[in-house]
């Protein structure tokens, strides 16, 4: 026998060959698609940050899901862009605010066709753009303005309690308080939602990768940052340590967020909590890197963004939160 008799080669051959042996598969029941829904326009605007995505009127809105549906894409996160915002985020938590609308709409339209997920969060409705509340702190006559953990925690229980009203099927707390799983956790059952499921945005890093997206809702801090309340990029043990208290909190699936600068991180959190869904998202940045770097032909478009996700799963994440779900769901059907 001549060496090389081990041939890593010989599966590689042939596409069907390949297909066979692939230990990682995509599929539209993997992905969510985040949706835009913004108060106060009538026709879509697409968004300059995020070239293929738009900010969608409550009248239209149907259009956009109908199109994840009809590629077999089931699950849509909605995000609000409302036209009026105050210091406590109140349009987060009326009945008649935006998503709450949207969300009866989609229902009414599609029914149980559809899974809605919504973003629970005050940054796009306060006037400063915290995720929480902004309280001046005073010590010995030093005073600074900080997001204030506990009163926040009352009001992000509104604003899933109202989603869960509208009919969300899972609300998805993206503000990093300490503590808001168990606050929106305890706030739906009493309210009677004892089937709403919470999926926590668990580990969610202090990103730059987050700016198309800031661009896009508006949502961006007037003042400081978000680091006293995300994680720090440098760590990923810590992780760990979110995950665990969002899971002994009540969370049913878990997230990773961004994806592709953490993919360490999703494959920590899935070998140590295997048992629990995992999702992982591919945000704002991560997507419009890659769209204008295609337009400017750079890189093939439909080859980067499945490898992209396929990574993603072959991190260990069960679902993908994906700008390019649609997409990327037409080009699966054709046919790798
Ligand atoms: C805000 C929120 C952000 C995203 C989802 N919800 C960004 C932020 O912290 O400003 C980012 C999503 C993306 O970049 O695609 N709670
Ligand atoms: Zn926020």
């Amino acid at each position: 026998m001549s060496f090389p008799y081990l041939r890593p080669r010989r599966l590689r051959k042939n596409k069907y060959l390949r297909d066979l042996v692939a230990e990682t598969r995509i599929s539209p029941r993997d992905f969510i698609y985040p949706i835009f829904v913004k108060e106060g326009i009538s026709e879509p605007e697409e968004i300059d940050a995020m070239p293929g995505q738009y900010r969608w009127p409550l009248e239209k809105v149907h259009e956009i899901v109908g199109k994840a549906l009809d590629v077999g894409v089931h699950n849509i996160l909605i995000f609000g862009i409302p036209s009026e915002k105050d210091e406590l985020g109140s349009s987060a938590y009326s009945s008649d605010g935006i998503v709450q609308k949207a969300v009866r709409k989609i229902r009414k339209e599609f029914g149980n066709e559809v899974v809605i997920h919504t973003d629970v969060c005050l940054c796009h409705y306060t006037s400063h753009g915290h995720c929480g509340l902004l309280t001046k702190k005073c010590r010995d006559g030093f005073c600074e303005h900080v997001v204030d953990n506990d009163p926040t925690l009352e009001l992000l229980a509104k604003v899933a309690v109202s989603h869960a009203e509208a009919g969300a099927d899972v609300v998805a707390p993206s503000s990093m308080m300490d503590g808001m799983v168990r606050a929106i956790r305890e706030a739906l059952d009493r309210a009677g939602f004892t089937d709403v499921a919470i999926m926590s945005y668990a580990a969610k890093y202090a990103s730059a990768f987050y700016g198309p997206f800031r661009a896009a809702a508006d949502n961006a801090p007037a003042h400081g940052d978000r680091r006293t309340y995300q994680m720090d990029p440098r760590n990923g043990e810590e992780a760990l340590k979110e995950v665990n208290l969002d899971i002994e909190e009540g969370a049913d699936i878990l997230m990773v967020k961004p994806a592709l600068s953490y993919l360490d991180v999703i494959k920590r959190v899935k070998d140590t909590f295997p048992y629990y869904p995992l999702a992982a998202y591919n945000v704002s940045g991560e997507y419009s890197m890659v769209k204008f770097a295609a337009r400017n032909g750079l890189v093939d478009e439909k080859k980067i963004i499945l490898e992209i996700l396929h990574s993603i799963r072959r991190a260990g994440a069960d679902i993908v939160i994906t700008y390019h779900a649609i997409e990327a769901s037409e080009w699966l059907k054709e046919g790798l």
